[in-house]
């Protein structure tokens, strides 16, 4: 066993297992990370949720080492039954409505998911484990909850909260809870806040998804405001990497900050998404795009209302107490997350179609 090891989880229960990093998260468990327990993942099933993406996880695991459990964190007798069939030891709390854009048209499913489900997990923990400090509740946050940079600094763990839109509201007062019952009930909890992930999986509404496919169809790619605003971005199966570093490695009742320092401005990240874009799939033999290159889509439109400036991660606590280190240059994960996208193109066309949910009812009854 790992020396630094604090935490040795037998059965991890994943919530938001079928959205893009719980997804990603339950392949670096089982496939990457040696973990020989169980994986149990609850998923309600959003729009946000793809059971595709787990599609050979079932055929080669289900029933052995993975099991799926549709669900609402929100359900609390649902998820302490869960809790209690599958002799849970370790939750990675990754469920949430995630996406910035439509917290700001319709916030309310945000506080259900964010902040009561965040809420009801948290009480059946604690319902389920009692006194017990063999177990682990590890919350899964964003760096969206300390607000905006100017140009120069950026978050530590003890930067104040400062959320700007419902959803990071939403993600704050979740992060409060949790830190709520590590210090009031003693439950075993730890927090990790992150920047902007992409990679494989990642549902369309998002920056580099979106963009990518839009440039596939010759759509325009619509940049918010003046394009300036910076984020850090982390690809996908690093910041898993963390998130288990911290569950494994780190102390309970301690945050993390988890991060990329990859800092880019939104006009250069699909500026060099364009670029990859050609050299994998030339504008020239796409016979949908009707100008000469996939920069000449770029389309400024209106900003983002309360648009958030700029965002970057201090992640020196998790490098030097738990020696995790980003292991992905951004060039290159960028031009495997193309590639898979161009190789995935039925993942694509099943989500965005409503195909996908049509499968997901004949399988598993209608969506909520
Ligand atoms: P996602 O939207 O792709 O997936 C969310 C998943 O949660 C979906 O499978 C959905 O079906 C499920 N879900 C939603 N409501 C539920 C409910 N009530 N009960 C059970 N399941 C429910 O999200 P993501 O991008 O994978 O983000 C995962 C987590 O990581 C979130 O907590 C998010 O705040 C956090 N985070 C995301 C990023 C990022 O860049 N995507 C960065 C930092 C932190
Ligand atoms: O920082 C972590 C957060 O990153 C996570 O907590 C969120 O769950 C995740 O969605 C992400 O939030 P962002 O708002 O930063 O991600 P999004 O992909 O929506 O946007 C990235 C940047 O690109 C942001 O500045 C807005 C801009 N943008 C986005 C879209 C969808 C555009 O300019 N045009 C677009 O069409």
């Amino acid at each position: 066993m790992d020396s630094r090891r604090v935490h040795t989880p037998s059965s991890v229960l994943v919530t938001g297992g079928a959205g893009f990093i719980g997804a990603n998260f339950i392949r670096y468990l089982l496939d990457t990370a040696g973990f020989d327990g169980r994986v149990v993942n609850l998923d309600k099933l959003t729009y946000a949720g793809n059971l595709k993406s787990l599609v050979d996880v079932q055929e080669r695991l289900g029933g052995k080492s993975y099991f799926f459990e549709r669900g609402d964190i929100c359900d609390y007798e649902r998820v302490l039954e869960i809790f209690n069939t599958h002799a849970v030891d370790t939750v990675v709390h990754f469920a949430a409505e995630s996406h910035v854009d439509r917290s700001i048209y319709g916030p309310k499913d945000f506080i259900e998911t964010n902040v009561n489900g965040t809420f009801t997990l948290l009480e059946a923990a604690r319902r389920a484990w009692g006194e017990r400090k063999d177990v682990r509740f590890h919350h899964v946050s964003t760096d969206e909850v300390y607000g905006s940079l100017a140009e120069t600094g950026s978050f530590t763990e003890t930067s104040p909260y400062d959320p700007h839109s419902p959803y990071s509201a939403s993600k704050a007062a979740s992060d409060h809870l949790a830190r709520a019952y590590s210090h009031t009930y003693g439950l075993p909890v730890s927090i990790s806040n992150c920047s902007n992930n992409y990679g494989p999986y990642q549902f369309p509404e998002k920056l580099i998804p979106l963009m990518l496919l839009n440039a596939l169809e010759g759509k325009p790619l619509p940049v918010y405001g003046d394009g300036g605003n910076v984020r850090d971005w982390l690809y996908v199966e690093d910041h898993c990497e963390a998130v288990w570093k911290v569950v494994t490695e780190g102390s309970a009742g301690e945050t993390y900050n988890i991060g990329g320092e990859c800092e880019k401005r939104n006009t250069d990240v699909v500026g060099e998404l364009c670029d990859v874009l050609e050299e994998l799939s030339p504008v020239r033999e796409n016979p949908s795009v009707k100008v000469d290159s996939y920069r000449e889509l770029i389309t400024f439109v209106a900003d983002r209302p309360g648009h958030d400036r700029r965002y970057a991660i201090d992640c020196e606590k998790i490098k030097s107490e738990l020696g995790w280190q980003r292991r992905h240059e951004f060039s290159d994960a960028l031009r495997s997350t193309v590639r898979w996208y161009l190789e995935n193109k039925e993942w694509t066309a099943d989500v965005r179609s409503g195909e996908y949910l049509r499968w997901v009812e004949k399988n598993y009854g209608a969506r909520p």
